[in-house]
């Protein structure tokens, strides 16, 4: 879908794409841990500081200014994930600081009667807030929708017999980041909005990887965080209007009484904001590159809300070649499916590649996962993880430590080639 040029010229937008610090020429696989930092973004951050680092609220021109950059940055992240207005758009410390906020706010309204609906697949931090308000007796308990282990999918029937009456919150991960399975967002939708609950979207793995629209999905809070999609670190929350009014969040009295104020605790780093907005800048720019490819495609979205469809659309459909070339490999090298002594954990059926994003937990049989990130860094110089990924789905399936990869729009199939080719030399070793 990209072709070379555009790879060239969006590789040359990452400083680190290529070689890290030390001149190391690498492939970053470790995207789903934090994504590389994409140079406007670190310019943008650093100008910010260096321009406005005065605090908001005053009649002078730096603080005037650095509430601008925060404007323009909520903007950015309201066209981003096509949400009504800026004022939708809460910033907080992590995406994990933003579940509990929420949760905790949603607590107050609840009687200990109501129960929670999550997945087998959820990250912890998907997870943990839920079952706090259990603990503290604000709700009955937090059920969980089984996962297939076979193909990765939540088993859609189990969940929505967990739906019920009492059901308040119905809670997804966008995307899985140990089986990198995309959730059927819409549909998991429409089970929640039956019985009245909330709706609440986990995006912080998905949101690097394709198109996220607020209000298609017509979702009550979705969470994602910018350090995975090339900014720094800090997280956004999109919350309906209506929520965020009448919502009773923990809050110091004399902060704002109106969103997103209400939801932010403390003073807001306007540097954040000026690097997020340029991350959007970049995806615009993608849109642009790539539109000619589009015809009258998203043509109901317009102006830069249409080009980052268009960007992010053309993202996936790239993105799925690489997996495609993890999965099956080339002529000289075979795949993770062909790899002598691996186990590929989730989707691996080239023809539903759609339904997922390209992150692959594996195990090579008779190597611990440490010693295979290990030697893939020293041997093929492949920067890829291995551990516990707070999956809750890795604890139910007792796979403490799996080898992650994760990819993204600055990898290339040359990459996705050599990080095999290693990993073949690994599993033949012993
Ligand atoms: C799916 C998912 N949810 C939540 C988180 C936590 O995000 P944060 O570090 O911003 O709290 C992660 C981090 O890896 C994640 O992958």
């Amino acid at each position: 879908m990209f072709d070379k040029e555009l790879i060239e010229k969006i590789r040359a937008r990452f400083p680190r794409a290529e070689k890290d610090f030390n001149g190391n020429i690498r492939a970053f696989f470790d995207n789903g841990t934090g994504t590389l930092v994409l140079k406007q973004a670190a310019r943008a951050e650093h100008d910010a500081r260096i321009n406005c680092s005065a605090n908001i609220g005053g009649v002078f021109d730096e603080s005037k200014q650095a509430m601008k950059v925060i404007l323009e940055g909520r903007q950015a992240v309201a066209d981003f994930l096509n949400a009504p207005s800026p004022e939708t758009i809460i910033s907080g410390e992590s995406a994990t600081s933003l579940v509990f906020n929420i949760s905790y706010a949603l607590g107050k309204e609840f009687t200990g009667r109501e129960n929670v609906v999550a997945t087998d697949y959820e990250h912890y931090t998907n997870v943990s807030p839920w079952e706090e308000l259990k603990n503290q007796g604000k709700i009955k308990e937090v059920r969980y929708a089984r996962v297939n282990m076979e193909d990765g999918t939540i088993d859609l029937n189990h969940l929505e017999g967990l739906i019920d009456e009492n059901t308040k919150v119905v809670t997804i991960s966008a995307a899985s980041n140990f089986l990198g399975t995309k959730s059927p967002l819409e549909k998991i939708g429409k089970m929640a909005q039956k019985v009245g609950s909330y709706y609440f979207i986990d995006a912080v793995h998905q949101i690097v990887h394709g198109e996220i629209d607020v209000q298609k999905l017509d979702c009550d809070f979705l969470v994602f965080s910018a350090y995975k999609i090339f900014s720094s670190h800090g997280s956004f929350l999109y919350g309906k209007k209506e929520h965020l009014k009448t919502l009773k969040p923990f809050k110091v009295k004399t902060a704002p009484t109106t969103a997103p104020g209400k939801y932010e605790w403390g003073t807001r780093n306007q540097a954040f904001f000026a690097a997020f907005s340029a991350v959007i800048d970049h995806l615009e720019w993608i849109g642009k590159e790539v539109q000619h490819l589009y015809d009258r495609k998203f043509s109901e979205s317009k102006g830069r809300q249409r080009l980052l469809k268009i960007a992010m659309d053309a993202i996936q459909q790239n993105e799925m070649e690489l997996s495609e070339a993890v999965l099956k490999g080339s002529e000289d090298v075979p795949g993770l499916l062909d790899m002598p002594r691996v186990t590929v954990y989730g989707l691996t059926d080239i023809q539903r590649l759609k339904e997922r994003v390209p992150t692959f937990s594996f195990d090579v049989e008779g190597i611990s996962g440490e010693e295979v990130a290990k030697r893939l860094w020293d041997e093929g110089k492949v920067a890829a993880r291995s551990g516990h990924f707070y999956s809750l789905a890795q604890d139910l399936h007792k796979k403490q430590t799996v080898v992650r990869i994760s990819l993204v729009q600055y990898n290339t199939l040359e990459e996705v080639r050599g990080f095999l080719k290693s990993l073949k030399a690994i599993c033949e070793s012993r």
